[in-house]
């Protein structure tokens, strides 16, 4: 098939929060242990992808990030699209123009390459074979994972929803290292639940996940935690089944802290929580205990926290946050579990 002169696609992908947390990874993007994550409807990117075939040999990249030219990013992304050729081979000799953006503002603190590099990876596949992504649903959604595995691990998430798993896992009969699978069975409780990312600091990451990946070869506590994060992921893909609220947030909770117990403890230690983000773990945990309603937190690789609960205790979750962030001045993303990437053209 040929690339059409001057075609535009446009796709929609939301962000995910792990709650199995992958942190450590080898060769092309394999992680070290398998995650599963919630993915989200609000916090999304828009890519809108235009290409035309050319005479001369190679790819031409153009890349814009809030209709702002940023050839600082063209590198990473023309490396990306370049790894994904064995894929895409229409795009061998084109000019692309990429135009990105997100639904959340650029200081908000929210990692955007799963959300990112997911719209990218579903936009030039889809160019690439358009009567498979009409036709074939899942096989395309399969291979629009794969494709985003290689730009950002974490993206191969962000295909299905509400919560997916990636990383191969012996208990596990179907569960893959090169691409992610929907959890096939998740309870009622569970399919309509709600991410407050409370925004302790905003400012642009000081670590990248590259580097924190990296920090994990040789960490002295490397081999048991991808063990553990390997016994976790059966147990949690259970109690997404049976409806289990306390053992989701014991998991959840205890996940959120070894990813950072795992940077605490690198060869080159690293703090990203702020005082902010252990005072207000602390109320999570209080209100959890003076109310015995279904909430808990997790983390991302950043200060933020991720209030996590079931859309049924909205109201009471509401009235306490609300008191709580305006005496505290800080900025809420209200979230909360979606359907998955969409097509906008
Ligand atoms: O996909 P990456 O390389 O940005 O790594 C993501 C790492 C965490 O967000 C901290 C955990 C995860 O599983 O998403």
């Amino acid at each position: 098939m040929s690339i059409q002169p001057k075609d535009s696609i446009i796709w929609r992908c939301p962000s995910n929060i792990a709650i199995i947390k992958y942190w450590g990874k080898r060769g092309n993007q394999i992680p070290a242990n398998s995650s599963v994550s919630l993915t989200l409807s609000e916090s999304f990117t828009e890519v809108e992808l235009e290409f035309e075939g050319k005479k001369e040999k190679g790819i031409e990249l153009e890349y814009y990030f809030e209709n702002q030219k940023k050839p600082e990013f063209e590198e990473r992304i023309l490396r990306f699209v370049q790894t994904a050729l064995n894929d895409l081979p229409v795009f061998l000799n084109s000019k692309v123009i990429i135009k990105s953006k997100n639904s959340f503002p650029h200081s908000a603190g929210i990692a955007s390459s799963a959300s990112s590099f997911g719209a990218l990876a579903l936009a030039l596949l889809d160019a690439s074979f358009p009567r498979n992504y009409e036709n074939n649903n899942t096989k395309f959604l399969d291979k629009a994972s794969f494709i985003a595995r290689l730009g950002s691990g974490s993206a191969c998430r962000s295909m299905f929803a509400p919560f997916a798993l990636w990383g191969e896992n012996q208990l596990l009969k179907e569960s893959y290292d090169e691409m992610a699978i929907p959890v096939s069975e998740v309870h009622p409780e569970f399919r309509d639940i709600q991410d407050d990312i409370l925004i302790v600091d905003s400012s642009p990451k000081k670590f990248s996940s590259s580097l924190g990946h990296s920090l994990m070869k040789g960490h002295a506590f490397a081999e048991s935690r991808f063990a553990q994060a390997n016994q976790r992921t059966p147990l949690l893909i259970n109690v997404l089944a049976n409806g289990d609220w306390r053992k989701f947030i014991n998991i959840t909770e205890s996940e959120a802290l070894t990813l950072h117990a795992m940077m605490l403890s690198s060869e080159e230690p690293f703090i990203l929580m702020k005082p902010q983000t252990l005072q207000i773990i602390e109320r999570i945990q209080n209100f959890r205990k003076e109310t015995g309603l279904p909430i808990c937190f997790t983390l991302d690789a950043g200060p933020n926290v991720h209030v996590i609960y079931s859309s049924k205790i909205k109201d009471e979750v509401n009235s306490f946050l609300n008191t709580f962030i305006n005496s505290i001045g800080i900025d809420v993303i209200n979230d909360k579990s979606g359907n998955g990437p969409v097509k906008i053209r």
